[in-house]
C-alpha cells in the first residue's frame, strides 16, 4: 500500500507527533508513506519524499511541522481539487491522510469524491473548533501557552493597577478564549458565540473593584475583537471613560500556535496518528480521527465540515461565577 501525508492550514503543535506516528504505523505495517511538502501546495506540484521510522525521528518534541504546511488558495475551487486529485491517483496512492483543520478536510472531502481514493483527517489545531471530536491537536499547547503569557501579565496588571484587554486566537470561535479566560480566572470574557455588550463589561469591572480587585483581565477572542473595531467599538476607551480605569492592549497572535507541544497534545497525536492508519486498513473512506472521551472514532468528514460544534455555555457561565 502507498498512502500520502500531508500537514495543510495553519500549523499546530503536535503535528509533528502525529506525522511520527502515522509513518511508524506505517512501516509496521509495510506500507509507504509520500509524505508531500508545504501541505496542500506540495500536492499540487507532486513534491513528496518517501518517509520512514528515521526521517520522523527527534521531532516529536518540537512545535510546528517539519513537513512545513501552507494555505492553498486554489484548493477552494474545482480546478484545485481535480489536478490534485489527478496528481495523486498518477501516484497510485491507496489512501490520503490530511493532518489540518476544517479548511483541509473540506478540500479532502472533495478529493475522496473526485478521485474515489479513500481519505482520513486527523483535527491539529489550535481553534478546537471541528465538531465530533472533544479536542484538537494542539488546542491544550496553545491554552498553556496563551495561559503563560496570561499570568506574567497578571503579575504587571496587579502591580499597576491596571485593567488589561488581552486577545487570544480562535480565527471566529471561542473556544480557546474561554479555556483561558477559565484557566487563567480572567474577570471579563468575550467570545463571539455570547457578544460583547460594553455596559456589561464595565458594570462587572466596577464591581470587581468594589469587592476590593484593583486590576482586571479581560480575555477577548480575535473574531470579536475584529467585529468590535468593525463596529467602530473600542473597549478600552469606552472603559477608560466611563470607569477612570487605565487600560493596556495585549495581542498574543501567533506565539499561541509554536512551541513545545504539551504531553497531552503528543499523546492525542500518537493515538490519532495510529488510528488513522488503522482507520484505512478497516476500509474507511472519509473519516476524522476524533476522540470521544478516551476513545479515537471515526466520523464522517462531511458531517463534520457541514456542522458547527457549540460552545460549552454552562463553562462560560461557571467562568464568570469563578472569577468575583
Ligand atoms: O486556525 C488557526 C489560526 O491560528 C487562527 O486562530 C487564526 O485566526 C488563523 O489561524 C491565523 O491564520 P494565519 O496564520 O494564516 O494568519
Amino acid at each position: 500500500m502507498r498512502i500520502g501525508l500531508a500537514t495543510t492550514g495553519g500549523d499546530a503543535p503536535g503535528m509533528n507527533a502525529a506525522v511520527r506516528a502515522v509513518v511508524r504505523t506505517a512501516v509496521n505495517k509495510n506500507i509507504e508513506i509520500l509524505g508531500f511538502e508545504r501541505g496542500y501546495a506540495g500536492i499540487l506540484a507532486n513534491d513528496y519524499d518517501i518517509l520512514d521510522a528515521r526521517k520522523v525521528g527527534g521531532i516529536m518534541h518540537l512545535g510546528g511541522t517539519f513537513l512545513k504546511t501552507s494555505r492553498a488558495e486554489l484548493m477552494k475551487s474545482d480546478e484545485g481539487i481535480t489536478k490534485a486529485s489527478e496528481i495523486l491517483k498518477k501516484n497510485e496512492l491507496d489512501g490520503l491522510i490530511v493532518i489540518g483543520g476544517d479548511g483541509s478536510f473540506k478540500a479532502a472531502s472533495r478529493i475522496h469524491k473526485e478521485s474515489q481514493i479513500p481519505v482520513i483527517g486527523i483535527p491539529a489545531t489550535i481553534d478546537n473548533d471541528l465538531m465530533g471530536t472533544d479536542t484538537t491537536i494542539g488546542f491544550d499547547t496553545a491554552i498553556n501557552t496563551a495561559l503563560d503569557a496570561v499570568d506574567k501579565i497578571r503579575d504587571t496588571a496587579t502591580s499597576h493597577e491596571r485593567v488589561f484587554i488581552v486577545e487570544v486566537m480562535g480565527r471566529n470561535r471561542g473556544f480557546l478564549a474561554l479555556a483561558v479566560g477559565l484557566a487563567s480566572g480572567a474577570e471579563v470574557i468575550l467570545i463571539p458565540e455570547i457578544g460583547c455588550n460594553p455596559e456589561t463589561v464595565c458594570t462587572k469591572l466596577v464591581e470587581s473593584h468594589g469587592k476590593g480587585k484593583k486590576s482586571g483581565i479581560i480575555i477577548i477572542a480575535e473574531g470579536l475583537a475584529d467585529c468590535l473595531s468593525r463596529a467602530g467599538l473600542n473597549l478600552k476607551d469606552i472603559i477608560e471613560e466611563k470607569l477612570n480605569f487605565e487600560v493596556r492592549i495585549t495581542r498574543l497572535g501567533h506565539m499561541q500556535r509554536g512551541g513545545k507541544p504539551t504531553a497531552f497534545s503528543r499523546m492525542l497525536a500518537c493515538k490519532m496518528g495510529a488510528a488513522s492508519i488503522e482507520f484505512l486498513l478497516s476500509g474507511r473512506k472519509r473519516d476524522m480521527t476524533a476522540i470521544q472521551g478516551r476513545e479515537v472514532v471515526p466520523v464522517d468528514l462531511d458531517y463534520i465540515c457541514t456542522t458547527e460544534k457549540l460552545i460549552d455555555k454552562q463553562l462560560y457561565e461557571q467562568a464568570l461565577a469563578l472569577s468575583i
